[in-house]
């Protein structure tokens, strides 16, 4: 088997869409990648919380997975609001964590996300962490020492054989999107692939360069199916994480066709 990991898209579906929205767009996202996802590519399709178990019917049989934008460290206990590895097992094989829209909103830090990562893996759920410096750090030169902060909790607190199954995202968190239609602006191609190389640097630091050769690396930010060729051309890249633009089915499969295409 090769080391190299397969390239992977994942969809963030946000809050964008309604209960009978987003089972709608699993069922479309079902047949337009019938015979794409999970050949040489890996898709994941992330609901919102109260639509996971319907959305999860739709793609139960297909090579489509299903994940989860959020997960609570804890296994159960008194948090309102919160949801528990428990309540998504058997219906989200992976979680979103990190989101800099969480961790602005609701002032999540990286130990916090480190202890959420690790939930997820001990649960055999795969988490997707999400790093990324803001507009301000960027602009005071801060953003290696930002992404070297908040990966190093996260590679820190994760056994060196659960990398396979760990994903993490670079978000410029000034590149996402405002919504669909409203891409942010990019960083260059290049910028991206280099900071990619520092985070896996990080993990390499951490669990030595075979380990972190396998955890999969992925950028987001305003990706969309014109934009997303020169970002999953580069050595390094394992594919992407898509919000706004993969709230569309059409659009989420060209993206994925795309990828695939710059990667075969
Ligand atoms: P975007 O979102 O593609 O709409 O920029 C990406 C994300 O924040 O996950």
């Amino acid at each position: 088997m090769s080391d190299t990991p397969r390239p992977i898209v994942i969809a963030n579906w946000k809050m964008y869409l309604g209960y009978a929205e987003s089972v709608r767009a699993a069922r479309a996202v079902r047949t337009l990648l019938a015979r794409t996802a999970g050949r040489g590519i890996d898709v994941v399709v992330c609901p919102a919380f109260p639509v996971l178990e319907s959305v999860a019917q739709v793609l139960r049989g297909s090579r489509i997975g299903v994940g989860v934008q959020d997960l609570h460290p804890e296994a159960a206990g008194p948090y309102t609001g919160d949801v528990s590895v428990a309540l998504v097992r058997g219906r989200a094989r992976f979680a979103i964590v990190g989101h800099s829209e969480r961790r602005r909103a609701y002032g999540e830090t990286d130990a916090l996300v480190a202890a959420k990562a690790l939930r997820a893996i001990r649960s055999g759920i795969s988490p997707i962490v999400c790093v990324g410096e803001t507009l301000e750090e960027r602009e005071q030169g801060e953003t290696i020492p930002t992404l070297r902060r908040q990966a190093s909790a996260v590679v820190a607190a994760l056994p060196a054989l659960s990398l396979v199954r760990s994903l993490l995202v670079y978000e410029p968190v000034w590149a996402i999107s405002r919504g669909p239609g409203k891409p942010s602006p990019q960083p260059r191609p290049e910028e991206a692939v280099q900071l990619i190389g520092l985070l896996r640097k990080v993990a390499a630091d951490r669990h030595g360069t075979k380990a972190a050769s396998r955890l999969r690396i992925l950028y987001g930010g305003s990706v969309d199916a014109r934009t997303v060729g020169p970002f999953s051309a580069e050595p390094g890249v394992d594919g992407v994480l898509v919000g706004a633009a993969s709230t569309a089915p059409v659009s989420l499969a060209a993206i994925t066709r795309e990828v695939l295409r710059c990667h075969s």
